[in-house]
């Protein structure tokens, strides 16, 4: 049985094997009828225990455009305010028959439980557990990555090899860091964190990646800098310097943004703290990703769908798909 859990269980070639069929499936996005009938008959559960907009939206967007079922359990509103467990909402979930289920989990490893549990049948995806990962925003990052700086429509087999990739701000708590500079390593780029020391994860040294505290001097050398959104929710007072503090010295203004090389990108993987590690003037800017982010992740959770419940029909591209 195959699962997503975490972006540092795949291998170069599974990274390439989702990249290029999410490239493909970009391709159904562009046509004036966005449906293929690949996985009709299946049923996909999105099981949201954390709040999330852009992660739940293109989920359920991917499986439509699929032609699976959705079934949307968000866990406000559901019978785990009441106290239900996980493993009773999961057994529920299996007697109306999931495929796939989709998981957002406030603890780190609750997508690694339910996958080895035997609760369910189908499979699992992690989309975003605790500070632990988050795979599928990590392949929307290295899709994007891959077109804007490996050339426009790079094409099939291409990954980042020697691309150099900054990843700055509230590294302690980002799964999406983690997942990042997994992936992102696994496809060739060198990856560099910048934090300030309060926020940099106990163990880092063993991460496979840079470590600085001086963003101004890394950005001349970035081909792409991701900024990441503070966590204030998963914060103690303590552990942060003041908002202004942070913003003068960890965040990225048009002034800081002129230091990059001009072909280099600014990414966020939402939401922005607008102001904070990010100001208005750079986020609207042409320079920067994050919009286009979230239309690659529909894409790459295609293709992550697609392969871990085995579509029918292998090929999406050209005349064989009947977009029906
Ligand atoms: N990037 C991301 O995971 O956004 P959401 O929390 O809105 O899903």
């Amino acid at each position: 049985k195959r699962h997503l859990i975490s972006a540092a269980d795949l291998s170069r070639d599974d990274a390439v094997l989702i990249l290029d069929t999410a490239e493909e499936m970009a391709r159904v996005a562009d046509r004036p009828i966005k449906k293929l009938p690949t996985l009709r008959g299946r049923t996909v559960v999105n099981l949201f225990f954390e709040d999330s907009t852009r992660t739940r939206i293109s989920f359920e967007a991917a499986a439509k455009r699929l032609s699976a079922d959705v079934i949307n359990f968000s866990a406000k509103g559901s019978s785990v305010s009441k106290g239900e467990s996980l493993k009773d909402t999961a057994l529920t979930l299996e007697a109306m028959g999931a495929d796939a289920v989709v998981i957002r989990h406030h603890d780190s490893g609750a997508p690694y439980r339910l996958a080895n549990s035997g609760w369910i049948e189908g499979a699992v995806v992690n989309a975003g557990d605790g500070t632990h990962e988050h795979p599928t925003q990590a392949l929307l990052d290295a899709f994007t990555m891959r077109r804007r700086l490996v050339g426009p429509d790079a094409g099939l087999g291409r990954d980042l090899d020697g691309r150099r990739i900054t990843i700055v701000g509230d590294v302690l708590h980002s799964r999406v860091a983690r997942s990042n500079v997994h992936l992102l390593t696994t496809l060739g780029a060198q990856v560099t964190l910048v934090a300030p020391p309060t926020l940099v994860p106990i163990g880092v040294e063993h991460w496979p990646c840079e470590v600085s505290y001086d963003l101004d001097a890394v950005l001349p050398k970035s081909d792409a800098v991701m900024m990441l959104r503070v966590q204030r929710e998963r914060m103690n007072a303590a552990f942060f310097p003041t908002e202004r503090e942070y913003a003068r010295r960890y965040g990225l203004d048009s002034e800081r943004m002129a230091r990059m090389p001009e072909h280099a990108i600014v990414m966020h993987p939402g939401p922005m703290n607008r102001g904070m590690e990010i100001t208005a003037e750079v986020a609207d800017s042409p320079r920067c990703t994050a919009v286009e982010q979230v239309a690659n992740g529909v894409s790459i959770r295609m293709a992550v769908l697609y392969l871990l419940l085995g579509g029918a029909e292998p090929a999406v591209a050209g005349n064989r798909t009947t977009g029906e």
